[in-house]
């Protein structure tokens, strides 16, 4: 098996090679000024490079395997052993092809084997057409080659040519009758990954301002990368980049001077901080004695003078407490690391943008100019302070040299892409970012609309406080249960679990549900219907799929006994259609993690629950007589009953929504 999969490997690399190669060819012909007729706009353009880097570095990972294959390390191999692991079947099937279009046609330079569900088998495979368009052949001759250098593979059973030359592929029975079997035996397994130090930047509010649902969706978004990166096997650093440096911070500090005197000794007991910061914006904005104060402030501040830094450490704190108390309640992990860990580096940083002269003059600003940037990077103000460029500058580097990120990831809004795309540019002038050595996605979201599709505002106007909109979500939710009558059939602790998790998870899931690239709409009764695609009709659908077996007196312990016996009967075209649908979990998440858009995640979750549907209405598990007495139980059923909950479970988890077993 080695020898195999070291030549899938080795074909899969020279693919990639090829096609950074055609890509870089581009690329030269471009920068040349040859455009020729290549068409490309500049968004293409940055698209290419953009590709060109994510090919370059999925072939520094495929050239790492296959040297880590000419040694022992197989636990890197791609093929694993599927009586343990879970098999991408897809992505598993698209190598099986690929090496079969390479082994009939060695001199096909690019290869695109797609796979596709289809109507008429399970999967389906039309390489043949395109190939034949390039080959000048006809294209059942071209099917049928292929088709005859398939290799014997465990998954397929079966292979015919069918219409003008497309690829009928039939799954083998016992294969997904043991892979279901094994998911309620070993659980959900991630695929095959090659582990990666990944740094994911998140959350991120500012202190002493209010976090915003901005900060909602980059937490909500940003927690449920880290989980999917984390159960692939990743060495994921999740770090809440603060925004705790600045000049605001000289008013907040002259006017906690003025306030409370004796704050050096005795820490403030300010309780809203929000209010604060308004109280010394006016001061600031109306008195010039006041604004001057302040900025002396910010320059005993950055000194670190004791006096200034403990002030702003009490201000910190107290936003952190606030922000740590959202966290708690949405369960999430975080690490605060604050633009101001990074002031010694800016320091050095534009020392050394300085003596390599990659900085210009402009009206005494220090600016620096890099292809890409559309807009130069403001690295030193004219009154010599950083800024929000300098510190994400020295940040990235940061966060390649000393943390050894090989992948960076940043959930922010999409009105921050410039920025990125100006810091990215500049560092990649400045040598220290390497786009072929290192992976950065700037993964960005739409804004939270109202009801009314205008910017989600309270009704006086105001911008809606995150602990507000979380309490707001549990009374909603409350309301909903005790309209379900819950109160009634649960104990007062159950109810509060559940209403806490239907309230939390709703929020969560209506976020993860939307392409992250658009606007969302952020409507309480929409997130709480029990109908259709919200987590309130999942959650509850995961309670019923658990209580089959309960209320028949089934544990747990029996369906797994009952599971090691042998491999489940899938006799039934419903059980069929279920089993298959559980095993397109280990695709959606490599399909996921590609471009980290989550919402395709969801709608898996959805089908899940609808094909289990369809099952459940059809097939019995339990059988009961007139009287309710059980006459039968179907072992096999609860076996994929079983399967379906841990399945459901996983994808839970990784969308960071608490399931409970009773609502
Ligand atoms: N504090 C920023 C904001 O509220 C987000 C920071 C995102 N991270 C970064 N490295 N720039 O918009």
């Amino acid at each position: 098996m080695a020898d195999q999969t070291l030549l899938d490997y080795t074909q899969r690399c020279v693919k990639a090679e090829k096609e950074t190669e055609r890509l870089a060819t581009q690329l030269q012909a471009l920068s040349n000024g040859n455009l020729g007729d290549i068409d490309i706009d500049d968004k293409e353009y940055l698209d290419l490079l953009n590709e060109n880097a994510k090919l370059k570095y999925r072939i520094g990972i495929l050239k790492r395997n296959v040297e880590s294959l000419g040694g022992d390390a197989c636990s890197l191999a791609p093929n694993v052993d599927f009586s343990r692991h879970m098999c991408n079947i897809l992505g598993h099937l698209e190598e099986v092809f690929t090496s079969a279009v390479l082994k009939a046609y060695p001199d096909v330079t690019n290869p695109v084997v797609q796979i596709q569900v289809s109507k008429h088998a399970d999967y389906q495979c039309n390489a043949a057409l395109a190939l034949a368009k390039t080959l000048k052949k006809n294209p059942r001759e071209v099917g049928d080659t292929v088709l005859k250098a398939v290799a014997d593979d465990p998954v397929i059973s079966k292979l015919d040519l069918s219409g003008p030359g497309f690829i009928n592929i039939y799954l083998n029975q016992n294969f997904i009758r043991e892979q279901v079997t094994n998911v309620v035996l070993n659980g959900v397994t991630p695929p095959p990954t090659v582990p990666e130090r990944v740094v994911v930047d998140f959350s991120s509010p500012n202190i002493a301002k209010e976090m915003h649902v901005g900060h909602l969706r980059s937490t909500i978004i940003g927690d449920s990368i880290c989980r999917l990166l984390e159960f692939l096997g990743h060495d994921v650093l999740r770090i809440n980049h603060l925004g705790d440096w600045g000049t605001q911070f000289g008013m907040l500090i002259a006017h906690l001077k003025d306030t409370y005197p004796d704050f050096a000794n005795n820490p403030p007991p300010i309780a809203d901080l929000q209010a604060f910061y308004k109280e010394s914006k006016k001061r600031f904005d109306e008195d010039e004695a006041f604004k001057k104060r302040a900025y002396e402030a910010v320059v005993q501040l950055q000194a670190h003078d004791p006096v200034h830094i403990k002030g702003w450490e009490e201000i910190c704190d107290i936003s952190k407490q606030e922000f740590q108390k959202v966290y708690e309640r949405l369960q999430i992990r975080i690490v605060n690391r604050g633009e101001s860990f990074y002031q010694s580096r800016m320091e050095s940083l534009v020392k050394e943008l300085n003596a390599a002269g990659l900085l210009e003059e402009d009206e005494g600003r220090k600016v620096m100019f890099a292809e890409g940037a559309e807009i130069p990077l403001t690295v030193v103000k004219s009154d010599g302070g950083f800024t929000y460029d300098t510190s994400d500058m020295a940040c990235l580097k940061q966060r390649i040299e000393e943390e050894k990120g090989r992948w960076l990831i940043y959930v922010t809004d999409a009105g921050q892409s410039q920025h990125f795309k100006s810091f990215l540019a500049c560092a990649k002038k400045a040598k220290f970012y390497n786009p072929s050595k290192v992976r950065v996605d700037h993964v960005t979201f739409g804004v939270v609309l109202g009801e009314d599709k205008k910017k989600f505002k309270t009704r006086s106007g105001d911008t809606v406080r995150l602990v507000d909109l979380l309490n707001e979500g549990c009374q909603r939710s409350e309301e909903k249960l005790k309209e379900k009558e819950r109160d009634k059939v649960l104990t007062s602790e159950e109810f509060i679990k559940a209403r806490d998790a239907v309230a939390y998870g709703c929020i969560k899931y209506a976020d993860l549900s939307h392409d992250r690239s658009r606007d969302y709409i952020f409507s309480f009764d929409r997130m709480l219907d029990f109908r259709g695609n919200t987590a309130a009709y999942l959650l509850y659908a995961l309670t019923r799929i658990r209580s089959i077996a309960r209320t028949a007196g089934v544990k747990r312990e029996n369906i797994i006994s009952e599971a090691q016996k042998g491999p489940v009967l899938l006799d039934h075209e419903k059980e069929w259609k279920l089993a298959r649908t559980l095993l397109k979990l280990p695709d959606v998440l490599i399909k996921i993690t590609e471009d980290l858009y989550i919402h395709p995640l969801c709608e898996y979750l959805y089908e899940v629950s609808s094909v289990f549907t369809e099952f459940y209405d059809t097939c019995y598990c339990v059988e009961k007589d007139q009287t309710g007495k059980i006459v039968k139980i179907n072992h096999g059923r609860l076996i994929l009953c079983e399967a379906v909950a841990v399945i459901m479970e996983k994808c839970f988890a990784i969308l960071g929504i608490e399931t409970v077993s009773k609502m």
